[in-house]
């Protein structure tokens, strides 16, 4: 295929889509394979020679979207969204077409100038002070492991870069067990060691206590460790937990530490002010990472990061040889001396896009239907016999088990959610808490409707009358 065949070849891609997104509702959410089903079905080794693309197209139509978990499905209630908005579909579109390097400056002019307006326009959607600057990230995770590696160099002065870290006094890092395992890969990435991260324990909210986070940073120096920075969770991956902000950025400043949040998730929900007390105090944390593709609805993937001053973190991760300087340009921001790739794709422009298309108000609206549809579809099932609630909404988050009579509780909870995914109709995913098995259900696609969301009632209803 040439470039005078693209024309032909993406109005086929798109009218494709048209008919996917059209019909999502009629698929059941989760894929219906068996591990090896796809791998089966291609050839062990590439072609030596071209093939036409009618055949690569039909091989995908019949291998590709019946072998796919379908995430823009609107029932699709299972671990956190990744959203695709149609809006920043079609500006992932352009940027795929353009697929320019946005490393520099100079590399993508537009691109660095609409990442920077974008991130004050999200940290003014979020309520965030406006001394907050930042960028754009590829993942939550990668934005953690820059901000656990700001801590640990903060810490060594900046000198583990330079002479490595062996011999260095042993860093700490704190959190609370609610945070997402990407802090623990954080740590262990950045040769801080998992030992190190001190999970300090939550109170009845699952919040980490601040007096516990107290006494452990003076229990660690007692004992010859060097304290270096907290991760806040606001909005955790199992049941929506979230810290006092305040009190431990008060705690963290207190003993010079540096404190990163982690509102992956919760992050999209601050575009609503009535949410903002979950993160109370937040204008104090040194680092925030939200990824906008999980509830804001922007296209898969794109994770941003606010930071009370970046240099901290250009210091840590910022490299500029001979190669990559702008001449004349000494000053200019260039994003890639902000995070850990060199490499950038064009994500701000979905961010445009989505923000222009709906509006932020027309984004509130949706994430104030998905949070008060949970709130509704909880108060169902609790009303429902054999039903539990073990968590309550919290945003839009919550999780149950299914309690007949006589019958191990986790046990019938798994079978019932093995139960739900293989009838397809809905999506929902578990997590342990507290030692016991539960579902999880969290409402945040795009197109979802209240339709949709008590189709779980319906499900629950149909599974426990046929039983298995
Ligand atoms: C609270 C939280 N933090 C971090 C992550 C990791 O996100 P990413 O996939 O962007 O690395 C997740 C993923 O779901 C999450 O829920």
């Amino acid at each position: 295929m040439d470039k005078s065949e693209f024309t032909k070849w993406s109005n086929r891609a798109t009218d494709w889509g048209q008919t996917y997104l059209d019909g999502l509702r009629d698929r059941p959410v989760r894929a219906k394979v068996t591990p090896g089903d796809v791998a089966a079905m291609l050839p062990s080794h590439a072609p030596d020679q071209p093939e036409p693309m009618e055949t690569i197209f039909a091989d995908f139509e019949r291998i590709v979207p019946d072998a796919m978990t379908h995430w823009q499905h609107p029932r699709f209630f299972a671990y956190f969204n990744s959203n695709a908005a149609p809006a920043s579909m079609v500006a992932e579109q352009l940027a795929n077409t353009m697929a320019a390097q946005c490393m520099l400056w100079q590399t993508s002019p537009a691109a660095t100038e609409i990442e920077g307006v974008m991130i004050n326009w999200l940290r003014d959607a979020l309520g965030l002070a406006g001394h907050f600057t930042g960028s754009i990230q590829d993942s939550a995770t990668t934005a953690t492991t820059t901000a656990v590696l700001t801590m640990r160099e903060r810490a060594y002065g900046w000198t583990g870069i330079t002479k490595g870290i062996a011999g260095h006094q042993q860093l700490r890092i704190y959190a609370s067990a609610q945070t997402h395992s990407s802090i623990d890969k954080a740590v262990r990435l950045s040769g801080i060691g998992q030992d190190n991260l001190v999970k300090i324990p939550t109170d009845e909210n699952y919040q980490m206590r601040p007096e516990a986070l107290a006494q452990a940073i003076k229990d660690d120096r007692a004992a010859g460790f060097l304290p270096a920075g907290v991760v806040i969770c606001v909005g955790g991956t199992s049941i929506g937990a979230s810290d006092d902000v305040a009190a431990i950025v008060k705690i963290a400043k207190a003993e010079g530490l540096y404190t990163h949040v982690d509102a992956a998730w919760a992050g999209s929900a601050m575009i609503c002010p009535e949410f903002r007390t979950i993160w109370s105090g937040v204008d104090g944390a040194d680092s925030i990472v939200f990824n906008p593709h999980k509830w804001l609805g922007a296209q898969f993937d794109v994770s941003v990061q606010f930071l009370a001053d970046p240099v901290p973190q250009i210091r840590t991760v910022g490299l500029r040889p001979a190669y990559l300087q702008t001449i004349g340009e000494d000053e200019i921001t260039n994003y890639n001396e902000w995070t850990i790739p060199l490499g950038r794709r064009f994500r701000a422009l979905k961010l445009w896009f989505l923000m222009r298309a709906y509006g932020l108000e027309g984004l509130r609206t949706r994430i104030r239907n998905h949070v008060a549809w949970t709130a509704e579809l909880a108060e169902t099932i609790r009303a429902l016999p054999d039903f539990r609630i073990v968590t309550e909404p919290r945003l839009a988050l919550f999780t149950f088990q299914f309690t007949p009579q006589g019958s191990d509780a986790n046990k019938a909870t798994e079978t019932l959610l093995q139960r739900i995914n293989d009838d397809g109709r809905v999506y929902l995913t578990q997590t342990l808490h507290d030692g016991q098995f539960v579902i999880r259900f969290t409402a945040g696609q795009f197109d979802c409707t209240r339709d949709d969301v008590m189709t779980v009632v319906e499900v629950l209803a149909d599974l426990v009358q046929s039983k298995p």
